[in-house]
């Protein structure tokens, strides 16, 4: 069978920009969300990351030795906006320039994501952060002014990452929520909010720039019913309707799932859809889908309390599936699962499909000496690039390419540097950011032998 891969297939590394950049507080950059976080105990504050920042041509460099064509990086709003809604700073644009032209230097191509969990402190003080329609506006116009510096380097555009944690209980931590109930009012009409956000960009790139591509992006939360029973399959399906498939309509055909409308007409949410919306939501159009992908879930129905919105089904119902392995957090390790995504994303849809972060957090030290020797890492990303090959060359579908997560380690979400998902080491831990020396790790030669052949071994 041919599994020749295609020759413009991407490659690359994924990373967000309060995970990797550090300079929290250089050349007029305005205070996000993360930057007032403290250190904890057990967890860093943000204010350094990886400090890429400063080394971003040795990070480059790594990249372009390991045949990478595609590094995806976020535009951290409130530094190129310091207010999230007042005067652009010229500063921090020039900094995202010379990345992007440094990108461009090494046949790197740049995909950027506007908005990573990241809200300006200003907006999340004053408005709410996405409660907010004035929060929206804002958010298109410093998207439209990005797009507008960015559009002749830059073809490859996503909006939020992760998009339907927007539609669980995360949303209230990565939208900048600071008060309120937590209601599923609120949970709907921020989800709402962001999508209108996101269509308005679409519209945008659409009309302008006729070579530029946006897609939406979700954090995909492939679940298994628990058991064949008819409840735990009903119950998974819905999620899935609600989770999933009600982006990827969005995204794709303009208009939310009729199920999930359905459910908000008769449970009475105010979302905060307004007449107008109709129209601005009807313009979507998406070039391609991306999303993460990590592990899957399992869903025990009995779990779930009666009435429970299938938002939160997963806050009661993730049930450990003895089918798989999993790394220290639990995670599990799933290439069929991740070749099952791909393969219906594109069935059911038809456009390309794009895996823009996949990976292992595990846990790592470095002697000062001795290459770290990461055969699981390895083990799961051929697994997973094999199993993405039989979801092109057996299912049939069409994949951009694929996008390794925190490639060079960056702390994990939760900050913390014991989670690490590189394929080089960064010398640093918790509470000491000793010389942040970029260290490849096993890893990095098995890829870069991977890459040279363009995946075709695999
Ligand atoms: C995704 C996020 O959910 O997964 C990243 O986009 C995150 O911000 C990544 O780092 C891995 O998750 P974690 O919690 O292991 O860092």
């Amino acid at each position: 069978m041919n599994r020749k891969m295609p020759a413009d297939f991407f490659w690359g590394n994924s990373v967000s920009s309060m995970q990797t950049e550090g300079a929290w507080d250089v050349e007029g950059k305005g205070l996000s969300v993360y930057d007032v976080r403290p250190a904890t105990e057990i967890t860093m504050d943000w204010h350094d990351a990886i400090d890429e920042y400063h080394p971003y041509d040795e990070d480059l460099d790594l990249m372009q030795a390991l045949h990478m064509n595609m590094y995806r990086i976020q535009i951290s709003w409130s530094r190129v906006n310091p207010e999230g809604d007042g005067e652009f700073n010229k500063a921090g644009i020039a900094f995202y320039d010379r990345l992007v032209d440094a990108m461009l230097a090494r046949g790197i191509t740049p995909m950027i994501c506007l908005y990573h969990f990241d809200m300006p402190l200003a907006l999340a003080k004053r408005e709410n952060g996405f409660m907010s329609r004035h929060t929206v506006a804002a958010f298109v116009r410093f998207g439209q002014k990005i797009i507008d510096h960015f559009a002749d380097r830059v073809k490859y555009w996503i909006t939020f990452n992760e998009h339907n944690l927007y539609f669980n209980d995360e949303v209230f931590q990565i939208s900048g929520y600071t008060q309120g109930e937590r209601s599923l009012d609120d949970m709907y009409t921020i989800f709402h909010h962001t999508m209108l956000a996101h269509a308005q960009i679409d519209a945008y790139i659409h009309e302008h720039y006729a070579d530029v591509k946006i897609g939406g992006m979700l954090a995909y939360a492939a679940t298994y019913p628990a058991t064949a029973k008819p409840n735990d399959v009903f119950y998974t399906r819905k999620l899935d309707e609600f989770l999933n498939n009600n982006l990827n309509d969005a995204y794709t055909n303009g208009h939310y799932s009729h199920e999930v409308l359905t459910y908000i007409e008769q449970q009475g949410i105010n979302a905060d859809m307004q007449d107008a919306d109709t129209a601005i939501l009807a313009k979507m159009h998406a070039d391609f889908l991306a999303f993460s992908y990590y592990r899957t879930d399992t869903l025990n129905a009995d779990k779930i309390p009666a009435g429970t919105p299938p938002n939160r089904y997963l806050n009661f119902a993730n049930e450990k599936n003895r089918f798989l392995d999993s790394n220290e957090w639990d995670w599990t390790i799933d290439p069929l699962g991740f070749r099952n995504v791909i393969a219906s994303i594109y069935a059911r849809y038809q456009i390309p499909v794009f895996p823009i972060e996949n990976g292992i957090g595990l846990r790592e030290n470095w002697d000062g000496q001795h290459m770290i020797m990461d055969d699981q890492r390895i083990d799961y990303h051929e697994a997973h690039i094999k199993a993405m090959k039989d979801a092109m060359f057996i299912d049939g579908a069409q994949v951009l390419g694929y996008l390794g997560w925190g490639l060079i380690d960056i702390p994990s979400s939760h900050a913390d540097m014991e989670k690490r998902y590189g394929m080089v080491y960064v010398n640093r831990s918790n509470h000491d950011l000793k010389d942040l020396k970029r260290v490849p790790k096993k890893s990095f030669y098995w890829f870069q032998k991977v890459l040279e052949k363009n995946g075709d071994e695999l």
